[in-house]
C-alpha cells in the first residue's frame, strides 16, 4: 500500500503576506525586482514543464542523461531509505532515482507549487505500490521541518534551481541543507555548466516563446493575487548573459512609460520606457566554484558527473 500525504508548512494567508512583501520591497528597488519563486502558480508549472522540452533548453535532457546513467551507482553510494527534494515541481526526472534506491522507504518532495506536488504525488503512488509520497509545501529558503522518516537522508536539489538564488542567498541555502544532513546522508546537487554564451542565451529566449509566456506570468499573478492592472503585452521578455558573474539574467522591459496600480498595496509603480524589472537570474558553474561553496557550507564533493556534452553537472556532497 502507497501513501500520500501533503502538509502546507505555511497558512496561505503567509503566502500572500511574503507576495506583497516581496512585491513592494522589490517594485520600490533601483532596478526593480521579483523574486524568481513567484513565476509557479499552476500555469507557471504548466509553461516550466513546457520549457523542458523546447529544443533550445537542454538542461533538463542533459541531467536526466545523468541520472539514467548513474542513478545505480549514486544508490550504492547513498543507501538512500529517504529521498527529500527541493523544488521537486514535477518530479519526473526524479522517477529514475526513486527506481534505483531499492530501499526507499519515503519521498518527501518540497516546492512552493501545490498543482506540482497534487499531480506528481498522485501519479507517484498509483505508479509505485509501497511508496510513502510525503509532499510539503514550503519554501525551501525558509528553515524546513523535515517527517521523521528512516535514514539514511538523500536531499536532491536538481534542474539547476540552485542557479536561481544569489550568491549570499546559495550561501545561506547551503548552510540551511547542511543542517539537514546526518553522518551517511548526502545532498545530490544539479547545476548547469558556463558554455558558450549562444547557447545559453537561445535556452532562455526560445524561438516559440514559451520563456517569455514563463516570465511574463509573474506579472499575471500579481494581478490575480493582488489586483494589479500589469499589461504582459505591455513588457518584452529580455535575456542576456552577465560574463562577470556568470550568470543569465531575465527581465521583463517596459515598452513605453506606464504606471501600473497595485490596489492590493495602495501602490502606483512607474516605468519608463526601457526600464528593466529584474525577475531571475540563472547562474552557470565550474567545478572548483561548486566545490568550494560546498566547502564553505561544510560539506565535501565525493563525486561529480557530467552529461556526454559536459553542459549539466550532478555533484554528490556529504557533511564534513
Ligand atoms: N526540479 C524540477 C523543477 C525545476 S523548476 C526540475 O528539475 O525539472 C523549479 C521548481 O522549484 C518549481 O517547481 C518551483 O515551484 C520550485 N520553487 C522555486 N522557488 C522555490 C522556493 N523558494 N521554495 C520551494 N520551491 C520553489
Ligand atoms: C528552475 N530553473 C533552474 C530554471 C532555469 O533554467 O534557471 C528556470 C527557468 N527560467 C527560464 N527558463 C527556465
Amino acid at each position: 500500500m502507497s501513501l500520500f500525504l501533503l502538509t502546507r508548512t505555511l497558512p496561505e494567508d503567509a503566502t500572500e503576506a511574503a507576495l506583497r512583501a516581496d512585491v513592494q520591497q522589490g517594485l520600490g528597488r533601483n532596478p526593480k525586482t521579483l523574486p524568481p519563486k513567484w513565476f509557479y502558480d499552476a500555469h507557471g508549472s504548466e509553461l516550466f514543464e513546457q520549457i523542458t522540452e523546447l529544443p533550445e533548453y537542454y538542461p533538463t535532457r542533459a541531467e536526466r542523461e545523468i541520472l539514467i546513467d548513474r542513478a545505480d551507482e549514486i544508490a550504492a553510494a547513498t543507501g538512500a531509505r529517504t529521498l527529500v527534494e527541493l523544488g521537486s515541481g514535477s518530479s519526473e526526472k526524479t522517477r529514475h532515482l526513486i527506481d534505483a534506491l531499492a530501499g526507499l522507504h519515503t519521498y518527501v518532495p518540497v516546492d512552493v507549487s501545490e498543482s506540482a506536488l497534487t499531480q506528481a504525488g498522485h501519479a507517484l503512488v498509483a505508479e509505485r505500490p509501497g511508496l510513502n509520497v510525503h509532499a510539503l509545501i514550503a519554501d525551501f529558503t525558509a528553515r524546513l521541518a523535515l517527517p521523521d522518516t528512516p535514514g539514511p537522508r538523500l536531499v536532491a536539489f536538481l534542474g539547476g534551481t540552485i542557479g536561481n538564488l544569489l550568491p549570499a542567498e546559495r550561501a545561506e541555502f547551503l548552510a540551511s541543507v547542511r543542517a539537514l544532513l546526518s553522518p551517511g546522508d548526502a545532498l545530490l546537487l544539479g547545476t548547469d555548466l558556463v558554455k558558450d554564451e549562444k547557447v545559453l542565451v537561445r535556452a532562455y529566449d526560445d524561438a516559440a516563446g514559451v520563456t517569455a509566456a514563463f516570465n511574463k506570468n509573474v506579472l499575471s499573478v500579481v494581478n490575480r493575487e493582488l489586483g494589479a492592472d500589469f499589461d504582459p503585452g505591455a513588457f518584452d521578455h529580455v535575456a542576456l548573459w552577465d560574463t562577470g558573474n556568470e550568470w543569465i539574467e531575465m527581465r521583463l522591459r517596459s515598452r513605453t512609460q506606464q504606471t501600473v496600480k497595485i490596489p492590493a498595496l495602495d501602490l502606483a509603480v512607474d516605468f519608463a520606457a526601457g526600464e528593466d524589472l529584474h525577475t531571475e537570474i540563472s547562474a552557470k558553474f565550474r567545478k572548483g566554484g561548486v566545490r568550494a561553496e560546498l566547502a564553505a557550507a561544510g560539506m565535501e564533493l565525493t563525486h561529480w558527473w557530467t552529461d556526454g556534452e559536459g553542459r549539466f553537472a550532478l555533484s554528490l556532497s556529504v557533511a564534513r
